[in-house]
C-alpha cells in the first residue's frame, strides 16, 4: 500500500487531513448505519465484489434480491468464470447496465487465470480488472481485506461538498482529483470498514440530494453548506449547455380572414409543415433594410396597408433557441394571381386543422 501512503502524505500537506472527520464517521457509522445488508455479512472478497458491482447504479433495495440469485446460481468465482455467459445474463437481466454483466463475468474469468482465483488485496491491482474503477476498487479491498485505501462514488461526493463547502462542479477533472486528495486524506488509520460503510450509509440516508435530514447529521454542527444555506445548491450541478441562439422574423400577412403561409423544406426544423414566410432577422429592428426584404416579400402578394410589429417570443428546440419577431402585414389589395407554388392562403377557421408547429398555431389563434 506504499502508493496509497504517498498518497496521503501530499494530501495531508495541502491541509486537507482532519482525523475528526473520519471519527465522526465511525462513531456515527456504529450508532445509526446499515449493519444488516447481506454483503455485510461477509469478508468474502468475491460477493463483496459481486454487491459493488450491482450496486454502482442500482439502489440497494433492487440489488438485494438479484445478489441473493446471483449467489445461489454462481457461489463462488470460479462457477461464475467457467459459466456461459447466458447464464450470466440471464441472471443479471433486470438489473439494467448489461456491461457491468458482461465485465463481470470477464473478471471473474480474469481472477481464477491471473490470480488462482483469489481476488487481490491492492486497490491498483483491482482497478486494472474489467468493470472496477477506483472507488469500487477501494470499496472492495477495504470492505475485504481492510486497506486503507479511499472511495469517492456520487454519495460520497456530495457529503464532502456539502461539509466541506466544496463550490465547484464535481465533474470537472480538477475539482474531482482535488476530491480524491480530500478522500485520502480524511482516511482513518483503523476502522476503514466502518468509514466506508459510513460515508456510504451517510450519503444514501442522511446527506440525500433531495430533502436531507440535517437535524439528524454528524456533521449539523460543522457543515459549511448548512451553516451558510446552501445545502441544496451543493453540490454544483452540471452546468446547462449553453445552446446556440437563432433569430428569425416571421411575416404574418393577412387579407381580411387570410393568412399566408408558406410550405417549409422536408428537411430542418418543422420540416414539411406550414408556417409563416421568414426574412432573415436584422439586429436593428427599425432599418430600412428590413422594410425593404419586407416589402419585396410583400409585392409579391399584394399591396401593403401598413405593418406593425407583434411582441418577440422564443421557442426551444433540442439543439438551439429560436427567437421570432412576428411582423403584422395588413394588405390594402391582394393581387389577383394563380396560387404561388409552396404559399397558401389560409382561412382562420381552417388553422386549427392545418399542419402548423405550435408556437406559430397559438401565435395565430391569439390574433
Ligand atoms: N453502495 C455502494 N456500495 C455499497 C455498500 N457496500 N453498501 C450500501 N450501498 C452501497
Amino acid at each position: 500500500m506504499k502508493r496509497v501512503i504517498d498518497q496521503t502524505a501530499t494530501a495531508d500537506a495541502e491541509g486537507f487531513a482532519d482525523a475528526s472527520f473520519s471519527a465522526t464517521v465511525i462513531t456515527w457509522q456504529k450508532q445509526h448505519g446499515r449493519h444488516a445488508l447481506p454483503w455485510q455479512q461477509t469478508q468474502e472478497a468475491y460477493r463483496i465484489w459481486l454487491s459493488e458491482i450491482m450496486l454502482q447504479q442500482t439502489q440497494v433495495s433492487a440489488v438485494i434480491p438479484y445478489y441473493q440469485r446471483f449467489l445461489q446460481r454462481f457461489p463462488d468465482v470460479a462457477t461464475l468464470a467457467a459459466a456461459p455467459s447466458e447464464a450470466v445474463m440471464a441472471h443479471w437481466s433486470g438489473l439494467g447496465y448489461y456491461t457491468r454483466a458482461r465485465n463481470l463475468h470477464r473478471c471473474a474469468q480474469r481472477i481464477v487465470q491471473d490470480y488462482a482465483g483469489q481476488f487481490p488485496a491492492d486497490p491498483v491491482l483491482l482497478q486494472e480488472l474489467p468493470g472496477i474503477g477506483r472507488s469500487t476498487a477501494a470499496a472492495i479491498s477495504a470492505f475485504a481485506y481492510g486497506t486503507r485505501a479511499a472511495i469517492l462514488d456520487g454519495n460520497v461526493k456530495r457529503v464532502f461538498a456539502r461539509v466541506f463547502g466544496v463550490d465547484a462542479y464535481p465533474g470537472l477533472r480538477l475539482v474531482e482529483e482535488l476530491l480524491w486528495r480530500r478522500a485520502v486524506a480524511l482516511l482513518p488509520q483503523n476502522d476503514i470498514g466502518s468509514y466506508t460503510q459510513g460515508l456510504m450509509d451517510l450519503g444514501a440516508t442522511l446527506c440525500t440530494r433531495s430533502k436531507p435530514q440535517c437535524p439528524a447529521c454528524p456533521f449539523k454542527s460543522r457543515c459549511v453548506a448548512l451553516a451558510t444555506d446552501r445545502v441544496s445548491d451543493l453540490p454544483v450541478r452540471k452546468p446547462k449547455k449553453t445552446v446556440p441562439e437563432k433569430h428569425t422574423a416571421m411575416l404574418l400577412i393577412t387579407d381580411g380572414d387570410r393568412v399566408l403561409l408558406e410550405q417549409r423544406p422536408d428537411s430542418g426544423i418543422w420540416g414539411g409543415l406550414l408556417s409563416l414566410p421568414e426574412i432573415p432577422h436584422l439586429l436593428d429592428e427599425e432599418s430600412a433594410a428590413l422594410e425593404e426584404m419586407l416589402g419585396e416579400v410583400v409585392m409579391r402578394f399584394g399591396v401593403a396597408r401598413d405593418y406593425q410589429r407583434l411582441p418577440p417570443f422564443s421557442h426551444g428546440f433540442t439543439h438551439f433557441k429560436l427567437h421570432v419577431a412576428p411582423y403584422r402585414i395588413n394588405l390594402l389589395h391582394r393581387h389577383a394571381v394563380v396560387e404561388q407554388g409552396g404559399f397558401v392562403w389560409l382561412a382562420a377557421d381552417e388553422i386549427d386543422n392545418a399542419p402548423l408547429p405550435a408556437p406559430v398555431k397559438k401565435l395565430l389563434r391569439v390574433l
